[in-house]
């Protein structure tokens, strides 16, 4: 039975989970203004959302870095669609940080052509559909799915949160040049944490010391946010979104390949079909296993 309709809302084509999204926002996404300085983390779920607004916060607040206030990222970087926390997002003191999963074409009409900067971040839909798999069957507020079969089939039609992956990268790729944009890999952030931070805070022109550096890889490695419990939202889950049962976190394993444990030689050839015919001509590279360079190709393996 299709109940897509009872988690999901489309709205112009793109679907959001139907109770967190705060429609007054949606509707006024056209309109909403945008300051040179605002900041967005943009991503498809379960791409390194979280991670990026705890590099963010870290980059921009003294106090995170060094420890000495106990914010939750979600307050420092909080979502636009989905306010749970009802800040008033249009009159927070700059910069404003933001996180989305808004498709290219929803994204504020004012953020074309601005200074205001937007980091993308993508990972290899593999991992992506494993970690949107196990998610959805842990919170309520996404439909639970019996078998991986069963939600791949959902994943392939996008009848999930942020519709489909493919649409999703692809927009915001082919309309870089309207916005000032620098996409960032989940695999190279895993590979080199380091450079990846250097690489965000040279794009938001934050000159830091070594030491502040030093601090903000530290406290983004997946090891220490899952024990922060300001940065690994296992607080916000149960508490303010819920969960179906206590089993599982949401830093689940933050790894890359995972997929290679959970998808069958079938589900994964057909998924490569699916992924070289959607994404032939496509420029960005993935990385599908972190053992296996050879792989890091345009095409599924
Ligand atoms: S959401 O719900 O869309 O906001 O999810 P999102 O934050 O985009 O993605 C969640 C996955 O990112 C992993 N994660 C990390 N991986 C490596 N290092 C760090 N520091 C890190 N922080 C979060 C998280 O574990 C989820 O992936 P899986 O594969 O499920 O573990």
């Amino acid at each position: 039975m299709d109940n897509s309709r009872k988690y999901l809302l489309n709205f112009k084509g793109c679907n959001f989970e139907r109770t967190l999204v705060d429609m007054k926002i949606l509707e006024k996404l056209d309109d909403f203004e945008i300051r040179d300085d605002d900041v967005f983390v943009i991503t498809y779920p379960k791409s390194g959302t979280v991670w990026t607004q705890q590099i963010l916060s870290l980059i921009y607040f003294e106090g995170h870095r060094n420890r000495t206030e106990k914010w939750d990222t979600l307050d420092r970087v909080p979502f636009l669609e989905y306010n749970i926390r009802n800040v008033d997002i249009e009159n927070r003191p700059s910069p404003r940080l933001f996180a989305s999963h808004l498709p290219y074409y929803l994204a504020p009409k004012s953020l074309k052509n601005n200074k205001a900067k937007i980091i993308y971040v993508y990972r290899n839909p593999k991992d992506v559909l494993i970690s949107f798999f196990h998610f959805s069957n842990m919170v309520v507020k996404l439909e639970a799915s019996n078998t991986l079969e069963n939600f791949m089939e959902k994943f392939l039609d996008g009848k999930v949160v942020g519709s489909l992956w493919f649409d999703h990268i692809r927009g915001w790729y082919e309309h870089k040049n309207d916005f000032n944009i620098l996409f960032m890999m989940y695999e190279d952030m895993k590979k080199d944490l380091r450079s990846s931070i250097l690489k965000i805070s040279s794009f938001l022109e934050k000159d830091l010391s070594e030491e502040e550096v030093d601090a903000i890889v530290r406290q983004a490695t997946f090891e220490n946010m899952k024990f922060i419990p300001q940065a690994n939202y296992n607080n916000i889950l149960s508490n303010e979104i819920g969960r179906r049962h206590n089993e599982g976190t949401f830093l689940r394993k933050g790894a890359v390949g995972d997929w290679k444990h959970h998808m069958t030689v079938e589900q994964s050839e057909r998924f490569d079909r699916i992924f070289q015919e959607e994404m032939k001509d496509f420029p960005l590279k993935f990385i599908w296993d972190l053992n296996d360079e050879a792989n890091s190709n345009h095409s599924a393996k």
